[in-house]
């Protein structure tokens, strides 16, 4: 008896040794990667070049730069569309093991339908793709990084159901065309940012002001689209053998106090912004989150509503979506306070109203160049251990994380982020056992952010805009990022 006490404990110690050891090591796990990436209207331009049809970011950015911080568009961006031998010789020198980017839905099929197949877009992504694979550097793919083709959107975009078929259809071609090389495939970069800010606040393209009804519906639909394209691609490409999934975005909500009530709004914070989506497609039971069912329903009977504002989905569709995914993607960068707040008087229906919390940032949080950018690490290993209670033992890779830091090339901010984000992934991976698998720096290069046009820089490579050669320089995290992917541990 004494012996098998003995032989436990010396495990016991064995194994705590073993953690402590990797983590004080700061050494990554074998098999585990690094990448950095981008996305196609962020950085392409050529926005009209060889056959490329219109997009909806191409629309509101002509129709209204009023809306972009700096009145610019993605017409050039980083012109990586002429710039891909440079930016391949980026990525080598980096030496990243993946480079995620996103296909441009209007550059394949200029109408969003299938009809008609643009081959100049085609064939600008077969070069990329087989000049990523020379250089052994593996293509991530996102099929839909928020530009929708305008006539798409003409015919309703995410409000309208079909938006599963358009999708399907336009995924088929992807697969058909780049399948045999790709292996790694997301469908939808972050639902909820996209539809509370494209069909809620109106911030984003299509620029639809409609929250607490778009922004719900477009989600409801990018779920549906979702799963069709998984299973799609399971049953008519399965010999492909590549991993599809999807890229959700959850910042972490930290209670302002222990309170009962303010732990339970933090969690709702969480619910309706990370659970939203993941719920339906990562939990055993699927489905929205019942705290977010509840207090959209409560809210919407009380506004004279006859039902609730999310829609519902029927038993099949929750059975259709729940793990549709092969891996959750995971776009980490921020966290918040949060408390209860009692219920204001029933005005305009709005998601944030249907949530009940107060939020906001603790000053002393190292700020980034604009808001709500703050480093505070600590929120990143709290994320991930979510998700793992949350979603299961499901592979996460983290498909963004990064910094927008002052335009220097001496990006302390940026590297000091850097490191205290990897550190916490360490322990997540180490001492809460989170099946993190890989790593993606946002991002590759200087680019077009959304409504702030190019006033923030979160490139690990900054980009000259005045030159008309858009000039590359590696910043000094890239020198870093790239010791850190040599080495396969964090400087110590
Ligand atoms: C997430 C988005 O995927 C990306 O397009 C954006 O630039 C970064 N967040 C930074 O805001």
């Amino acid at each position: 008896m004494e012996t098998i006490t003995c032989l436990f404990l010396l495990i016991v110690v064995s194994l705590g040794f073993e953690i402590n050891n990797n983590v004080s090591q700061k050494r990554f796990p074998d098999g585990f990667i690094f990448g950095t990436a981008s996305s196609s209207y962020q950085t392409e331009g050529a926005w009209n070049l060889d056959g490329k049809g219109e997009n909806i970011w191409d629309r509101f950015t002509h129709d209204h730069p009023e809306k972009i911080a700096d009145g610019s568009n993605g017409d050039i961006a980083a012109d990586s569309y002429h710039k891909l031998d440079e930016d391949i010789r980026l990525l080598k020198n980096l030496g990243v093991d993946f480079y995620r980017f996103s296909l441009s839905w209007a550059r394949i099929l200029p109408n969003g339908f299938p009809n008609k197949i643009n081959q100049a877009g085609i064939d600008y992504y077969n070069e990329l793709i087989d000049k990523l694979l020379e250089n052994n550097i593996m293509p991530m793919i996102t099929m839909y990084h928020w530009e929708l083709p305008q006539k798409l959107h003409l015919l309703g975009g995410f409000t309208n159901p079909l938006i599963a078929d358009w999708f399907e259809a336009y995924a088929k071609i992807v697969f058909q065309h780049f399948g045999d090389r790709v292996k790694f495939w997301s469908t939808f970069n972050e639902p909820r940012i996209m539809c509370s800010f494209g069909y809620g606040l109106g911030t984003f393209a299509p620029g639809i002001e409609s929250s607490g009804v778009g922004d719900y519906l477009c989600a409801h639909n990018l779920l549906k689209a979702h799963a069709r394209v998984y299973h799609m691609y399971k049953k008519q490409f399965k010999y492909q053998k590549g991993k599809i999934g999807i890229v959700i975005d959850c910042h972490w909500s930290e209670p302002a106090t222990q309170s009962d009530s303010d732990i339970k709004a933090a969690e709702r914070m969480t619910q309706f912004s990370c659970g939203w989506i993941t719920n339906p497609i990562f939990t055993k039971k699927g489905d929205y989150p019942k705290v977010m069912k509840d207090f959209v329903k409560a809210r919407s009977l009380a506004e004279g509503y006859n039902t609730s504002r999310l829609p519902e989905f029927t038993k099949d569709e929750i059975k259709y979506i729940r793990k549709s995914s092969d891996y959750l993607g995971l776009n980490h960068y921020m966290t918040f306070m949060v408390a209860d707040k009692p219920a204001d008087p029933i005005g305009d229906p709005s998601q944030e109203k249907d949530i009940q919390v107060a939020t906001w940032q603790d000053p002393s949080w190292p700020p980034g160049t604009v808001y709500p950018f703050r480093s505070t690490p600590w929120g990143f290993r709290k994320v991930l251990k979510w998700l793992k209670d949350n979603c299961g033992d499901v592979d996460i890779y983290v498909t963004e994380n990064g910094f927008p830091d002052a335009f220097s090339f001496e990006d302390k901010g940026r590297i000091s982020y850097l490191l205290g984000y990897l550190s916490n992934l360490l322990e997540s991976i180490y001492i809460d056992k989170v099946k993190v698998k890989a790593y993606t720096a946002w991002s590759f290069m200087d680019y077009f952010e959304w409504y702030s046009g190019y006033t923030v820089g979160f490139g690990l490579h900054y980009v000259n805009y005045t030159d008309p050669n858009r000039t590359r320089i590696p910043r000094a995290s890239a020198r870093i990022y790239t010791d850190i992917i040599k080495n396969r541990k964090l400087p110590s």
